[in-house]
């Protein structure tokens, strides 16, 4: 099972968006709350892609609103970069996890899930032909620049991807559970500060 059957054939934005909402190409979809879909201006320049839903993007059916999101939005504005130009999205549309009593264990997505989920990322990219890819971490990583990529020793350089320029960086919650967070997150925007290097006009 993959995405592929549920993904509408040249299909806008909000039209793949509406039809991510019944999506069943995975498993995921029978414990989370909802699809969480990217989001952003159709015509952005740089699409930016996480792993999956958090916790919070999960209840609210936003990406990158929890707390990755805020120490995103941080790097994004002192890189120069503003999100609203920015489409976000993920590799994957549903928050895996695992419960332990009250509270929902994020869970890394799989190959399987990744390589289902793969046809929503493709139409998005499709739709939006942007320039620019940005992958936070391995999982997107994976999902668009292949399995042997590796984002530690590659990332903040600049490559080139099927029809755009790819950069891969860490995951924001990655630097969130750096034991030298201040470290981590000046690496984390030395390499946002090359997206925006190469957006510049
Ligand atoms: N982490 C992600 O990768 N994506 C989100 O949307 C939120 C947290
Ligand atoms: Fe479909 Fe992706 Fe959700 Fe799996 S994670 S059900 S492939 S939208």
């Amino acid at each position: 099972m993959t995405a592929a059957e549920f993904v509408p054939e040249h299909a806008d934005l909000a039209t793949l968006r509406r039809a991510a909402r019944d999506c069943r190409g995975c498993e995921l979809y029978h414990d989370a709350t909802q699809t969480v879909f990217g989001e952003g201006p159709p015509d952005a320049r740089v699409v930016m892609i996480g792993e999956q839903p958090g916790d919070r993007e999960d209840l609210d059916g936003h990406p990158f609103v929890g707390p990755s999101g805020r120490l995103l939005d941080r790097a994004l504005e002192e890189a120069g970069l503003d999100r609203e130009t920015v489409y976000l999205t993920n590799a994957v549309k549903h928050f895996k996890f695992t419960e332990r009593g009250k509270r929902r264990i994020h869970q890394r997505p799989g190959r399987t899930e990744i390589v289902a989920c793969a046809p929503w990322l493709t139409a998005e990219l499709d739709d939006i032909r942007p320039e620019l890819v940005v992958c936070l971490g391995a999982v997107a990583a994976q999902a668009v620049l292949g399995s042997d990529f590796r984002v530690t020793r590659m990332r903040g350089q600049v490559v080139a991807a099927d029809d755009y320029r790819a950069v891969a960086t860490v995951h924001p919650s990655a630097v969130l559970r750096d034991p030298d967070r201040e470290r981590a997150y000046r690496g984390f925007l030395a390499d946002l500060r090359v997206v925006a290097r190469e957006l510049r006009p």
